[in-house]
């Protein structure tokens, strides 16, 4: 090489590692197979994680142990299954133990129980009206799924379930169900709802449904490209919100929700809902096109009086993107591609790159992409120690390991900025914690620093969701009030604080409740939220 070309090679070489480094946050993978794609996924307070797929998608990659195998004369594909299709992965191992689910879990919901049992729903035919239960143990454990004899009055095929105050799930709508019921049902039976008939446009556009729990005790429903609040004790629609702008936002043209952290500093009052990305209207009937997805995301305070939407634009398109709240308070917007919907085969050019976006701001920053597509039936769920677990990626009917897109095995993290070692010098540790925390009452933490205290301490609760579709069911996060910290001893101080004073704001389960130093948060420890 002459002089010029190696100049021009260092050139380029720094320029790379300069936009290598430029982009916050970095993937890791933790696993090369998983046996199965993770259509569904949920952290348990035992520190370990609730993959699922469908069970009618014939063998996967990871055996039953101990000559088990799945005998379902009503399975569509295979009558004699002897391979998993859900697998519980071991956080601190990186490793998978296969679990044993007997019906269809094809495009199902769920919802942790306040005993901290995960609580699953529906799913497609011979599974459509069952109620399933994971109540999580120690790794290395042998717990796995029950399936009740229970049915749901109606069968929900991507329906989106929720936690209510008082320990009961309801779960709203499904393909071509314009309804919500109650597990246990008490005898209530199922309730029409108008809105989820409204809303299913010739695309449908609408099944999984973005519900979120308000404050006030009712729920915020938002489905296609209208949103509604509904008092579901006596079924009345207590407002009908604007309709956003550009396009439909539920599957399957694709967008995510999440309700903004509720802050304690105005009484857990104000409620901001985010939505971003979505496809266009015609990308599903069309997938020849392969249309471009939506840039925009809508924020709107849906507890005012005066709620409008304001549109704000991403960076790059997305569909099927994952919105993950952070323990900053920050919005991850995380898989999905630029270009179709959902569906088989429907969807091109992987959105690689996340980006975070910072509600005070309202600004979005690129974050370092990955080098694996995670597009139709993916997932991403915080992790205890503020990683984000990436999981799945199917577009195909059945396993389809070559040509473009393939199903993906792997299991991935994302270690956002606030991970990295160079932060290490202000991340506060937990000591001493409770591990209830008792509607209404004072709790004391106890909290380490390696460096000196440079700002207030903060306590961030977050709910543990149950991920599909691009959408985790149940996510809440709450801003606790925080005392000034007292200096215990050496770098120890102790702060107090108080729990959520209802379970309208924060229903009764396990969260992760976060100590956060100057913007870097620490390790999460699990505590009930109980009465
Ligand atoms: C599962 O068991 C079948 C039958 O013994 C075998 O053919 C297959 O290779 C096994 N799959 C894996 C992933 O171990
Ligand atoms: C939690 O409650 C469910 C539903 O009542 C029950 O099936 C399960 O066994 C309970 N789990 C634990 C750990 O108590
Ligand atoms: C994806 O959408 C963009 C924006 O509409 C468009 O310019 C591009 O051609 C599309 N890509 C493909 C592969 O169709
Ligand atoms: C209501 O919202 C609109 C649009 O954001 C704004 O122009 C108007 O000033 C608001 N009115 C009140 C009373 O807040
Ligand atoms: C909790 O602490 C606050 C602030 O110090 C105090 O006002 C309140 O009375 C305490 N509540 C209980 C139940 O102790
Ligand atoms: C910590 O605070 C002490 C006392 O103010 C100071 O002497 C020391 O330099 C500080 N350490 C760091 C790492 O800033």
């Amino acid at each position: 090489m002459k002089l010029p070309e190696v100049l021009v090679l260092i050139l380029a070489l720094s320029l790379a590692s300069f936009r290598a480094t430029a982009q916050p946050g970095k993937f890791d993978i933790l696993l090369q197979n998983a046996g199965i794609a993770s259509m569904h996924t949920a952290v348990t307070h035992f520190n370990t994680v609730v993959f699922l797929d469908r069970t009618n998608i014939g063998p996967s990659q990871i055996n039953l142990t101990n000559g088990i195998c799945r005998d379902n004369p009503q399975d569509l594909v295979s009558n004699h299954d002897c391979s998993a299709h859900s697998v519980l992965f071991d956080i601190a191992s990186n490793t998978v133990r296969p679990l044993f689910i007997f019906t269809d879990t094809w495009c199902s919901s769920g919802a942790f129980l306040p005993n901290g049992t995960l609580m699953q729903t529906g799913g497609d035919y011979e599974g459509f009206k069952k109620v399933r239960y994971f109540s999580p143990c120690q790794p290395g454990g042998i717990c796995d799924w029950v399936e009740s004899d229970k049915a749901l009055l109606n069968g929900r095929w991507y329906a989106t379930n929720q936690l209510l105050p008082d320990g009961r799930i309801i779960t709203i709508g499904g393909k071509n169900i314009f309804t919500y019921e109650f597990v246990p049902d008490q005898g209530l039976g199922q309730f029409y709802l108008q809105f989820l008939y409204d809303t299913n446009d010739e695309y449908n556009d609408n099944y999984y449904p973005f519900v979120h729990l308000l404050p006030d005790g009712n729920l915020y429903i938002f489905a296609n490209r209208e949103s509604i609040l509904l008092n579901y004790f006596t079924n009345t629609v207590l407002r009908k919100f604007p309709m956003i702008p550009g396009e439909p936002r539920n599957y399957p043209c694709a967008g995510s929700s999440v309700m903004l952290p509720l802050d304690y500093a105005n009484g857990f009052s104000v409620v901001e809902v985010l939505i971003c990305g979505g496809s266009n209207k015609l990308a599903f009937p069309s997938p020849a096109l392969q249309l471009g997805a939506s840039q925009t995301c809508g924020r709107m305070e849906v507890t005012s009086n005066n709620a409008s939407w304001e549109m704000l634009t991403m960076p790059t398109r997305r569909n099927m993107g994952d919105m993950v709240l952070l323990p900053t308070g920050q919005v991850l917007i995380v898989n999905g591609a630029q270009n179709g919907s959902q569906g088989w085969e429907a969807a091109s050019n992987p959105a690689l790159n996340p980006v975070m976006f910072t509600p005070s701001t309202s600004q979005f920053e690129v974050q370092a992409a990955s080098t694996i597509p995670r597009v139709y039936h993916s997932t991403a769920n915080l992790l205890p120690d503020g990683r984000i677990l990436i999981a799945g990626s199917n577009t195909h009917q059945f396993y389809t390991f070559t040509g473009v897109l393939p199903t993906e095995l792997r299991v991935e993290a994302f270690s956002p900025a606030y991970l990295d070692s160079s932060n290490d010098f202000q991340r506060p540790s937990f000591v001493n914690t409770p591990t209830v925390l008792r509607y209404g009452f004072n709790f004391t933490a106890d909290i380490s620093l390696p460096g000196n205290l440079t700002s207030a301490i903060e306590l961030i609760l977050s709910s543990v969701p149950f991920t599909t579709h691009s959408y985790s069911q149940g996510q809440r996060q709450l801003k606790l009030p925080v005392s000034q910290p007292v200096t215990m001893n050496n770098n120890e101080y102790t702060v107090s604080s108080s729990a959520p004073n209802s379970a309208v704001v924060a229903p009764s389960g396990y969260y992760m409740l976060f100590p956060v130093h100057n913007g870097i948060p620490g390790t999460s420890t699990w505590v009930l939220v109980t009465f």
